[in-house]
């Protein structure tokens, strides 16, 4: 972690209320996946070129068709609005100044259109709710909004305790309510249909597409046969993830998973990873086995907190330098000229 990320939760949680801070930072368990995800990207070890042209580096990519001048991404993450005022549409802008991609997370508590007002490119993530309607309600103002890809999230957090959740945080429903459905909305939905349906199947991932027009990206996949499905199934991109070690600690980390998973897709859709993402190294690590991009999460909310837009730029920007410095060291002067060789152990860990 660069000293920059340190102090930006340091200042976060020298300003955030303790049980907003304490949800922005639990993970799962007994909380050591996180820091394990963390130390499997720190243990990749490479095997650099030389007398390549690395003159000029770019770091520009796409992401579905979408251009980007950075393979860091900005990850779905909820209740933005507890971490600084403006929640979505300072990460936004932030996403959008550095060329990046924001992802949306369903229990945003900021308008669709407001973050859209930014000019950011972003991705609407969803959690398929037990009142399949709501659900629909969602996507289709997403998409009239102006999203260009949905996120699927399989995985979730374990059980949060009762104080760290945001259904429980003092501050009451202005700052956590789904801004995106109205009251009344909510009300028919009711608690338990708006709460996560654990019963659907691949199916979804083309009713989803046929629903939006739009691509389907699934998040939270740890497993080869599981990445084979969804992209069976017709997903358009995968995200190898544990929730930043907040699903369930003792599982595989994202680095060791993603090499099986970019072998099960072999090309038929784009990969992505997130979880431990913490230097333009471990980014560089991540496109060399075979990551198309990637999402950091919480560096991004601290910064937010912390220091606002401002914050969340210099992480992006200052991930994106890293990367470019790495790219040059590696003598790799594209982001397609990351490829696996360039890993010692031939992409494992
Ligand atoms: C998340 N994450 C998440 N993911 C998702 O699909 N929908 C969501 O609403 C949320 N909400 C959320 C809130 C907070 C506070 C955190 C920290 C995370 C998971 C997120 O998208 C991503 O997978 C991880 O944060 C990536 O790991 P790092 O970068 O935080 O280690």
């Amino acid at each position: 972690m660069t000293g920059e990320q340190k102090d930006f939760e340091a200042a976060a949680r020298a300003v955030l209320p303790e049980h907003v801070a304490a949800y922005y930072g639990v993970s799962a368990g007994s909380g050591a996946g996180e820091p394990e995800g963390r130390a499997d990207w720190a243990a990749i070890r490479f095997r650099p070129r030389v007398l390549r042209d690395v003159s000029q580096i770019d770091t520009a990519t796409t992401v579905l068709g979408t251009h980007v001048r950075t393979p860091v991404m900005v990850a779905p993450m909820a209740q933005q609005l507890g971490a600084h005022p403006e929640g979505e549409v300072a990460t936004g802008r932030a996403a959008a100044a550095t060329g990046s991609l924001l992802g949306v997370s369903t229990h945003t508590p900021v308008r669709f259109e407001d973050i859209s007002a930014t000019g950011v490119a972003w991705w609407f993530q969803v959690y398929v709710m037990r009142d399949r309607s709501v659900t629909e309600l969602l996507v289709r103002r997403a998409v009239a909004a102006g999203a260009r890809a949905l996120v699927l999230t399989l995985d979730m957090n374990a059980l949060l305790p009762v104080t760290v959740n945001p259904r429980n945080w003092p501050e009451g429903t202005a700052k956590t309510r789904l801004a995106n459905l109205t009251a009344e909305e909510l009300a028919v939905a009711g608690p338990d249909g708006i709460g996560t349906d654990g019963s659907v199947g691949p199916e979804i991932i083309g009713w989803l597409r046929d629903l939006s027009g739009l691509p389907v990206v699934v998040k939270g996949l740890l497993r080869a046969d599981d990445a084979h499905r969804c992209v069976e199934a017709g997903a358009d991109g995968v995200v190898v993830s544990t929730h930043g070690g907040r699903r369930m600690g003792p599982s595989t980390s994202a680095a060791r998973a993603l090499p099986e998973i970019v072998a099960a897709v072999d090309g038929r859709a784009e990969v992505y990873v997130d979880s431990g993402l913490r230097s333009g190294e471990h980014v560089a690590a991540a496109l060399a086995m075979g990551a198309r991009a990637v999402f950091v999460g919480r560096p991004a909310l601290w910064a937010l907190a912390g220091a606002g837009q401002t914050g969340v730029a210099q992480v992006i920007g200052g991930l994106t330098s890293e990367l470019a410095l790495s790219m040059q060291q590696l003598g790799a002067p594209t982001v397609a000229d990351l490829t696996p060789d360039l890993i010692a152990g031939r992409g494992s860990v």
